[in-house]
């Protein structure tokens, strides 16, 4: 099926071939792909045709940095920091044993709703990290729920040394390294570990990240976010796709960030590892936000991406980070929806995302503003009016009683993880609750609609 998109006010292309912003455009998609980009005046017919009524149309985001494998919350925890405690990491201990505690389905019915949250949001490629298992059975478990979802799921055994192993820290890393990996990997896309004291230190994540990569996975690495530490410079070191947080840097690790890549092939000018910063975090732990515009202006590549999870960051809203990123970050919107979306994409090393050109995914947020300034201008509004996702506007699927088709588990179909039991699978799934229920996943908008061939 094709679908035309017409009367685009603003199309936020993030093409380096074309122009970034073009005004009066059209966008055809052909299945899950984008098929044609030009004038709104020499677009094609297709199948099926939405009027944007002069919407601003961007690149659905991509949240390169989730964990949504858990039981549980921990809002007490979030009022006791903002009484005037200070945010360690200690809770993750607590998410811990409510996530072994919980059944398969707890874990699975959580994620599901956190991923339609996040979808509804204009997030229409998340990573899923583990991480809260912390144990051989409830790390492979966490990432095979998490493949349910997306293709890019992170083995994060190494979050923290789990507390029955407090005093034997090498002994969880062979762990890790060991029976927890060969689990995990079949499930995993890429391994990650948490530098930081209280955590792991540089030796020991280096050797959790490198048996990883002996198994075939991708570097990612949690640096820098509670001080400065060795954390940029391993991922760095080892290729890392990502290196999440950077809220404190010096300048070798700036210029090691801006450096990375250089002798690559695919080297571009700008940073192969890229700096996801994840203000949700600082927001959530009152601590100082990351310097954006020092990392952006040295040529750092920078992502922009939620954290979400119980402790640090409990948000799925990717606009929301846009919105802090341009308030205290001193990135321009321009910038922040290009982290949100390209730098994404960048940061899990995915060319076929983040943009709209020709070949690349289907995946198109048209927005209830004029332009991309409003993500940011307009904090705390939901302004996503639709969501195309994999060729498909969501708001024609979701509801399910009235489309008849699976509302989501759109993460899986989205990134090329969807199994046949997933796309045909009559859905308890996404909008599980009553008020997700029969509710379009953009807001009523004043988009048209027209099922009609042009
Ligand atoms: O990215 N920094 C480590 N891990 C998470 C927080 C986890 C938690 O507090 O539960 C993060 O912020
Ligand atoms: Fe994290």
């Amino acid at each position: 099926m094709s679908l035309l998109i017409t009367n685009i006010g603003e199309l936020f292309t993030n093409d380096a071939h074309g122009r970034e912003l073009a005004h009066d455009a059209a966008v055809v998609v052909d299945g899950d792909r984008i098929a044609w980009v030009g004038p709104a005046t020499g677009a094609p017919a297709a199948d099926e045709r939405i009027d944007a009524g002069g919407a601003a149309v961007l690149p659905g985001f991509v949240d390169s940095h989730a964990h949504l494998m858990f039981a549980g919350d921990r809002a007490a925890e979030f009022a006791a920091r903002m009484a005037g405690e200070a945010y360690t990491g200690g809770g993750i201990r607590t998410t811990v044993g409510a996530t072994r505690a919980a059944t398969d389905e707890q874990l699975r019915h959580n994620a599901r709703r956190l991923v339609g949250e996040a979808l509804r949001q204009g997030t229409t490629t998340i990573e899923i990290k583990s991480g809260y298992g912390l144990n051989v059975a409830d790390e492979a478990r966490s990432l095979r729920i998490a493949a349910e979802f997306t293709a890019e799921t992170t083995f994060l055994g190494a979050h923290v040394v789990p507390a029955e192993f407090q005093d034997r820290p090498d002994d969880y890393v062979s762990l890790v390294c060991g029976p927890m990996l060969a689990l995990a990997a079949p499930h995993a896309k890429w391994v990650d570990a948490f530098v930081e004291r209280g955590a792991f230190d540089e030796d020991r994540a280096r050797t959790i990240l490198l048996a990883g990569k002996e198994m075939g996975l991708g570097v990612r690495v949690h640096g820098n976010q509670l001080g400065p530490g060795p954390g940029v410079q391993l991922a760095v070191e080892l290729d890392a796709a990502s290196v999440d947080h950077c809220t404190h840097l010096s300048d070798a690790d700036v210029d090691a960030l801006a450096a990375s890549g250089a002798d690559c092939m695919c080297h571009d000018g700008s940073g192969r590892t890229v700096a996801t910063l994840l203000p949700g975090a600082e927001f959530s732990t009152r601590s100082p936000y990351p310097d954006a515009r020092r990392l952006l202006d040295a040529g750092v590549t920078v992502a922009l991406a939620t954290d979400c999870n119980p402790g640090s960051s409990y948000t799925s809203s990717m606009s929301f980070c846009i919105a802090l990123a341009v308030r205290e970050m001193r990135m321009t919107p321009a910038e922040a929806v290009r982290a949100a979306t390209l730098g994404g994409a960048r940061a899990l090393r995915r060319d076929d995302l983040g943009v709209i050109r020709p070949g690349a995914r289907a995946d198109l947020l048209i927005l209830d503003a004029p332009s991309h300034l409003h993500l940011a201008y307009r904090p705390g509004v939901p302004l996503i009016r639709d969501v195309i996702h994999g060729g498909r506007p969501s708001t024609a699927a979701a509801p399910e009683h009235s489309s008849g088709r699976p509302s989501t588990p759109a993460a899986a179909e989205h990134n090329g993880a969807a199994s046949e039991h997933h796309r045909g699978r009559p859905s308890p799934a996404a909008g599980t609750t009553e008020q997700d229920r029969g509710r379009p996943l953009g807001a009523a908008g004043t988009t048209k609609h027209d099922g009609v061939p042009q």
